[in-house]
């Protein structure tokens, strides 16, 4: 069978290297990155380098070109400061978060111009940062995409902004047509689930980190079943989704349930299971 064609970018970053092995396994990937190496220095092969915050679209076009979908992972850093970083409020960091906007505008401009169906973009559970900082001021219960997103940090505020950004090429007024958005809010994408930074009796900390977490396999899932859902079109028929990316966490506090109607997602992973006997030690008063 012959494989469909997709462009990853940002594809020698944490996210994207977190999947590319099943990327790979299931299509034609097109690697673009502004670095050819990890960031741990190992060379990605076949990685082209381009720029996606240039303007000049003619730089990067060609490899947009016959492909099926765009899974959008880059992001630009402020100097000196990665995604651990996010809550810095600084103009350097408002400087970084308005390239990313200004980056993805180029992703989707491009997409459209290139005949791609749909683009699949990495955005963050930051997106809505203002009402976690109710839920642990015991204000709030669960988030859900459906909610007005509103954040305290320049982070938060571009995932918001590139977001609504695909809203308007989903809706395909004034453009020669609806190109296909889903925006993945990735929760926690890490091994660990941040179990590794509590200590006994932190219950909140862990609360947070188990309700987060996203496994491996279960990130690879979300991303390959929003790209290959025949239909993505929302309740006044725009196809347009944001799903939460989390695992089938008994405690998260974000929603999932609509990544499970519209795409059928069914997360094989649960914190709660897969950290069971951490969970009791934590669990106990310091
Ligand atoms: N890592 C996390 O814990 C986490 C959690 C939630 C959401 N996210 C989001 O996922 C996305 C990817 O994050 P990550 O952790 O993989 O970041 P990363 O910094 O590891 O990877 C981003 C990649 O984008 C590339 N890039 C930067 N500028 C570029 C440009 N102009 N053109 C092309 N490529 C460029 C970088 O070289 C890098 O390899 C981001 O939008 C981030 O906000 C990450």
């Amino acid at each position: 069978m012959v494989k469909r064609k997709v462009v990853l970018t940002g594809a020698a970053g944490y996210v994207a290297q977190r999947m590319l092995a099943e990327l790979q396994a299931r299509y034609d990937l097109v690697l673009l990155d502004a670095r050819p190496t990890t960031r741990d220095g190992k060379a990605v092969p076949t990685l082209q380098v381009v720029d996606l915050t240039d303007p000049n679209r003619e730089a990067y076009r060609r490899h947009f070109a016959g492909a099926e979908a765009v899974v959008h992972c880059a992001f630009v850093s402020a100097p000196g400061l990665d995604t651990t970083t996010f809550l810095d409020n600084s103009e350097s960091k408002f400087r970084a978060e308005h390239a990313n906007v200004g980056m993805a505008y180029n992703v989707y401009q491009t997409a459209l111009e290139e005949g791609v169906r749909r683009v699949v973009v990495t955005s963050s559970c930051h997106a809505a940062d203002f009402y976690e900082r109710l839920i642990w001021a015991d204000k709030w219960d669960v988030v859900t995409p459906e909610m007005l997103p509103v954040s305290d940090n320049f982070y938060g505020w571009a995932k918001a902004a590139y977001e609504l950004l695909g809203f308007v090429f989903a809706t395909g007024q004034g453009l020669p047509r609806r190109l296909e958005v889903v925006q993945i809010r990735i929760g926690g994408p890490r091994d660990t689930a941040d179990l590794e930074k509590c200590r006994p009796g932190e219950i909140k900390k862990m609360h947070r980190g188990l309700g987060a977490y996203l496994s491996r396999r279960d990130q690879a899932q979300l991303f390959i079943r929003s790209i290959e859902a025949p239909s993505i079109e929302n309740e006044h028929g725009v196809p347009f989704q944001i799903f939460y990316g989390i695992s089938g966490n008994t405690h998260r506090f974000w929603s999932i349930t609509n990544a499970q109607r519209v795409i059928g997602y069914a997360p094989e992973d649960d914190s709660q299971v897969s950290f069971a006997q951490r969970i009791a030690e934590l669990s106990q008063k310091g």
